[in-house]
């Protein structure tokens, strides 16, 4: 039975490759985890997406199992060694290969072509009807998320369930593409053009997401969370978004303001203008850093900033050396930007 719950990435002895596993790895290639699986859509975009991919998964299937049955087939019957042999053997064979080969492919492949062109037209369409647009900005290697209220976040994208969500996608440097799998499809994010896509969670929750274009060293690490809040939740969360930082720890603030992290970094109600990394306005309400490669611990954030190229290679974040009373400040402060 094929499971289309949870797909796992776990590994399996060579010997128990059985169909069942070849769907298996297949559905895993789709999407490797449960909760950024493409077989179990979570939104009404996904939904169309997977409605594609199940029926073209069947004629795949059946049209590779076909091939090799006449590979096996032909092996068994061996090579036909006389001009007699080969002549008789040879009577159905040409028509058989020009229907099989040409005609039944074509009509299969054309088939999909007309099929596809109709969900691409029903995913085009949508985004001209939806309430909210969102942008998204793909940096190396984090995703800047702007809000129509003016709030400015990174990394984690709210969005209230059961409404339909424009994203307008664009991108800082190279090429990244937006993929969340379980809501919608995957679009690329190409310098100086804005993509547009659409996505609906059906019900309230997170869902992972994952730049699906190699963009660079950390290209793997360029992770993105969908929090789908009720909407009474989330108007009062991007409200919530567009205010100035909380008051935090104020001598944590002070080693914001002097070293090396205003230069980057944007604390709206502080003297921190710097627009090269993620605004870090309302950072103590997001779960992680580094767009995604830690929980947001008061250790790995203390990591993170004396020693990012730990947590990621390649990273632009440089090192900050901090006394331990200032780290510590520094930490509090980050941790009560609410
Ligand atoms: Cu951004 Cu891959």
């Amino acid at each position: 039975m094929v499971s289309t719950g949870r797909v796992g990435c776990r590994r399996r002895p060579a010997g128990s490759l059985t169909v069942a596993g070849a769907v298996g790895v297949a559905l895993a290639a789709g999407g490797c985890t449960g909760d950024s699986s493409v077989v179990s859509p979570k939104g009404p975009a996904a939904s169309s997406v997977a409605g594609l991919w199940w029926p073209m998964l069947v004629a795949a299937t059946a049209v590779f199992a076909f091939v090799t049955g006449m590979l096996l087939l032909a092996a068994a019957r061996g090579r036909r060694r006389t001009e007699e042999q080969a002549k008789g053997a040879a009577a159905w064979g040409e028509p058989f290969i020009v229907f099989a080969g040409v005609v039944v492919s074509g009509i299969i492949l054309v088939g999909f072509f007309v099929f596809s062109l109709g969900r691409m037209q029903a995913l085009a369409d949508a985004g001209h009807k939806t309430k909210l647009t969102v942008g998204v900005v793909g940096h190396d290697w984090w995703w800047e998320v702007r809000y129509p209220n003016g709030a400015v976040s990174a990394n984690e994208i709210h969005i209230p369930a059961g409404v339909k969500v424009e994203l307008a996608l664009t991108t800082d440097d190279v090429i990244h593409s937006f993929w969340v799998p379980r809501l919608g499809p995957k679009t690329d994010m190409i310098p100086g053009q804005r993509n547009r896509l659409w996505l609906e969670a059906s019900q309230p929750g997170t869902y992972r997401g994952q730049c699906a274009e190699f963009c660079g060293l950390q290209h793997a690490n360029m992770l993105i969370r969908v929090v789908a809040d009720t909407p009474a939740d989330f108007d009062a969360w991007m409200a919530r978004e567009a205010e100035p930082a909380a008051a935090s720890d104020a001598a944590g603030q002070r080693v914001f303001e002097t070293q090396t992290c205003a230069g980057c970094h944007t604390v709206r109600g502080a003297e921190a203008k710097g627009t090269i990394g993620p605004d870090l306005t309302h950072f103590g309400r997001r779960d992680t850093l580094g767009a995604g490669v830690r929980p947001r611990t008061p250790e790995n954030l203390a990591r993170w900033i004396t020693d990012p190229q730990s947590l990621k290679p390649g990273t632009t974040m440089p090192p900050t050396t901090l006394a331990p009373a200032d780290l510590n400040a520094l930490v509090a402060y980050l941790d009560g930007l609410r």
